[in-house]
């Protein structure tokens, strides 16, 4: 198909723009390049704009034949959003409907969204399945949600069909070892683990000793990018042939705590993490951990690298080749601790 993906520049779009090329689609990314990486996205075409802007839109869809895009262009920061929802609201639900409005005007009927497990909010019961009350706890989550929201409502009245995938916790880089993840400011627990180990970090803060977990620390369910890149592919081709629209959680299904990442970065590198415990990081909920048998069943999605342990060694990969991310060896400070 020919794909139109916004965001693709980002860490999880550059991942799926990798996966939807080899899969045999044409794809165009549309990316405004603040947060997102040109050098990421160096195999597809990339388009510099923003998400929101029609007359843009409009050229894309009729100079590429656009027949389905791949939404992530999006603000992602839990923190942030709390601190100024405006934001959020604005870049992830009024943008969004922009584009909406775009696809259905220029009958594009095919949408795969980017959304993500902060819509459940503080789970009920773990593993989060996707009827899990969605009750989002901040408003990164709830601007997602509603979004997702809007879209079975597009789907009755438009005609729109669509796919909305709930992340858990995305991690590593693809095994090639060229594009990986790179965010300013990065606030990730295994990028900021792997920056310990290579010493452009003096020590990790452990958010929360105390919460009622075996180890005292949070439990995620970690998964690797390749395997949320293959299940837009999957969600996208089920929509070509006629698959009904839906929402599907992407996790392993397996949770790790904190102090496990740790452990198993230290095994990977070979190279001690020093940590501070801290006090909990407001709004984090103890444990997620996700039930993504639905995907499984119904589109045969099976992550492949669905172990802690290859998880970090590809991320490993990525940042000791790229100690400074995407920028040039010339902006390195003098000491990097390999
Ligand atoms: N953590 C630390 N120290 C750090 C950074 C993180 O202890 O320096 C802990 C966090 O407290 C958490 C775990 O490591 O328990 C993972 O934290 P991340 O920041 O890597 O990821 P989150 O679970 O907070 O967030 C992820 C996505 C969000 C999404 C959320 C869904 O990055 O986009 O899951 O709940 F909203």
């Amino acid at each position: 198909m020919r794909v139109l993906v916004t965001g693709g520049a980002g860490y999880i779009g550059s991942h799926t723009v990798r996966e939807l090329i080899k899969a045999g689609h044409r794809v165009v990314v549309l990316d405004n390049l603040s947060k997102g990486h040109e050098e990421a996205v160096s195999e597809a075409e990339l388009v510099k704009g923003d998400v929101s802007d029609r007359t843009l839109l409009e050229d894309l869809f009729g100079r590429y034949r656009v027949e389905a895009v791949v939404h992530f262009a999006a603000s992602s920061l839990v923190g942030e959003s709390v601190a100024n929802p405006a934001v959020y609201y604005h870049n992830n639900l009024t943008k969004g409907l922009v584009l909406l409005d775009v696809m259905i005007e220029n009958g594009i009927r095919y949408l795969v969204f980017s959304s993500t497990a902060a819509v459940y909010g503080e789970p009920q019961v773990i593993p989060i399945a996707e009827d899990h009350p969605a009750l989002p706890a901040n408003p990164y989550g709830a601007t997602k949600l509603a979004f997702e929201n809007a879209l079975p409502w597009y789907g009755r009245a438009y005609g729109l069909r669509s796919v909305s995938l709930r992340y858990f916790n995305a991690a590593g880089a693809d095994p090639a070892g060229d594009i990986g993840e790179d965010h300013d400011p990065e606030t990730h627990l295994i990028p900021l683990v792997l920056k310990v180990a290579l010493n452009l970090l003096p020590s990790l803060d452990v958010f929360g000793t105390d919460y009622p977990t075996p180890d005292g620390s949070c439990i995620r369910d970690y998964i690797h990018v390749t395997d949320l890149a293959a299940a837009h592919v999957l969600a996208l081709e089920a929509l070509a042939v006629g698959r009904r629209s839906t929402v599907y959680n992407l996790g392993n299904g397996s949770g790790y705590s904190v102090l496990e990442v740790i452990r198993a970065a230290e095994d990977v590198t070979g190279r001690p993490i020093t940590v501070d415990f801290a006090g909990r990081r407001p709004g984090d909920p103890a444990a997620l951990v996700a039930g993504a048998e639905k995907i499984k069943a119904e589109l045969g999605w099976q992550p492949r690298f669905n172990d802690l342990r290859t998880i970090i060694e590809t991320a490993w990969q990525w940042h000791r080749k790229h100690p400074y991310g995407y920028k040039g060896v010339d902006q390195r400070p003098a000491t990097v601790g390999e």
